[in-house]
């Protein structure tokens, strides 16, 4: 796919930038707890200005639903990212209108201002076509460097785009390549592995994927719902026993479309979701208790994702293998998300993972910065697995 960069912008001294970020991030008690969204828009910043261009941020946080919520203000990111940048930020207490045009104002070339959250605006959430000009009023380009909120067609994601130059920012660029890379224009064969609690979230996600992998390993509690369709004994598991039918049309259309599944042939089973509880390996197909719950992947399904990933050119990961936050149900999502991450380094693997707790797993694994590429974003993510146009990214399209 192609879409506007910054490299297409042309001279960019004395002119202002409107950079949509996502600075939706983690806080408790008005403190960053994780700063990594903050990163992500740094090398955006730091190249605009470097290219002597004045940055307006705007960004969301939190669902304040068109009210003035002082509790959801963006003001305690100014520090953090003050001090990331290395150079001040200024804030302004509104996005649109005479506080946004005098804090532009008062920037020197190279200078930052932090707006006020836009979702204080209930026309930002109707993409409404008024503020999406007073937007644009700001500022001569716009850049958006928020993948992970270009599922919303909001006022400052896509109403803006229609109404400046608009352009991809560093870590958008870098996310729609390595997206396009893994499932876009991936190098065959290319492997999936769909884990996470829930078939009913999912299903859109895994009827696109059937249709475009050569093999769609399945893992974590939406697993069971298949084994349980196939009538595998899975005891007292979680599993939408209500979504067999469902599992079954999905066997059916990854065998029409020729996409090999993969279930687990072996699990970890345990009474007790509960660090170091007694567990025990089971095959698939041995009868289990009513109290016995499948909390992890076995070594046998183990081996043969490893097997599966080796013959594989390209990996695209979403969800845990097993209750991962628990130890030892961490043990397949580790062992697996290991060497994909040992493929990757070696440069024979494309493995691009994100969406959901996938990146906490992924973390617990120490492998984030192994891997090809991982994606920061949420829903985003999981609506462009789902085969879904992004409308903040086709808003770039060159
Ligand atoms: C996210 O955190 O995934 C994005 O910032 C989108 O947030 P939203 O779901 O509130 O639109």
């Amino acid at each position: 796919m192609t879409f506007r960069t910054l490299d297409d912008a042309g001279s960019l001294a004395g002119k202002t930038a409107l950079v949509r970020v996502d600075f939706n991030v983690p806080m408790e008690g008005g403190k960053v707890t994780d700063d990594t969204r903050l990163r992500v828009a740094l090398p955006t910043i730091e190249k605009l200005r470097q290219a002597g261009a004045k940055v307006a941020l705007l960004a969301h946080f939190d669902r304040p639903k068109g009210q003035v919520v002082p509790s959801m203000s963006l003001k305690p990111l100014v520090q953090p990212l003050s001090e990331l940048l290395g150079a001040p930020v200024r804030f302004a207490e509104d996005c649109v209108g005479g506080p946004a045009h005098a804090a532009i104002a008062d920037l020197d070339a190279g200078g930052v201002v932090l707006l006020e959250n836009v979702r204080f605006h209930a026309a930002e959430e109707a993409n409404d076509a008024e503020f999406a000009t007073s937007l644009a009023e700001l500022a001569d380009l716009y850049v958006n460097d928020a993948f992970s909120a270009a599922h919303r067609a909001h006022a400052s994601t896509e109403g803006v785009a229609h109404h400046l130059p608009a352009y991809a920012g560093e870590s958008m660029r870098r996310e729609l390549e390595a997206l396009d890379a893994a499932l876009g224009n991936p190098k065959t064969p290319v492997i999936g592995i769909v884990g996470g609690a829930k078939v009913s979230t999912k299903l859109d996600l895994l009827k696109n994927l059937v249709g475009k992998l050569d093999r769609l390993a399945i893992g974590g509690g939406m697993a069971n719902t298949f084994l349980f369709a196939q009538g595998v004994d899975i005891g007292g598991s979680l599993a939408e026993r209500d979504m067999a039918d469902t599992a079954r049309e999905i066997m059916n259309e990854a065998k029409v479309k020729g996409c090999e599944l993969l279930l687990p042939v072996d699990f970890v089973v345990a009474t007790e979701v509960k660090p170091g509880a007694q567990s025990r390996p089971v095959t698939a197909g041995d009868s289990l208790s009513a109290d016995d719950k499948i909390l992890d992947a076995g070594p046998a399904t183990v081996a043969r994702l490893v097997e599966a990933i080796t013959a594989s050119k390209t990996l695209i990961w979403n969800g845990p293998l097993g209750v991962f936050e628990v130890q030892p149900f961490d043990a397949a999502t580790v062992a697996v998300a290991q060497h994909a991450a040992a493929l990757a380094k070696a440069g024979t693997l494309i493995a691009v993972g994100g969406g959901g707790d996938t990146v906490s797993a992924l973390n617990h694994a120490g492998v984030v910065d192994d891997m090809t590429f991982v994606s920061t974003a949420g829903g985003a993510f999981l609506e462009w697995m789902e085969g879904k146009a992004l409308p903040g990214v086709e808003a770039l399209r060159a």
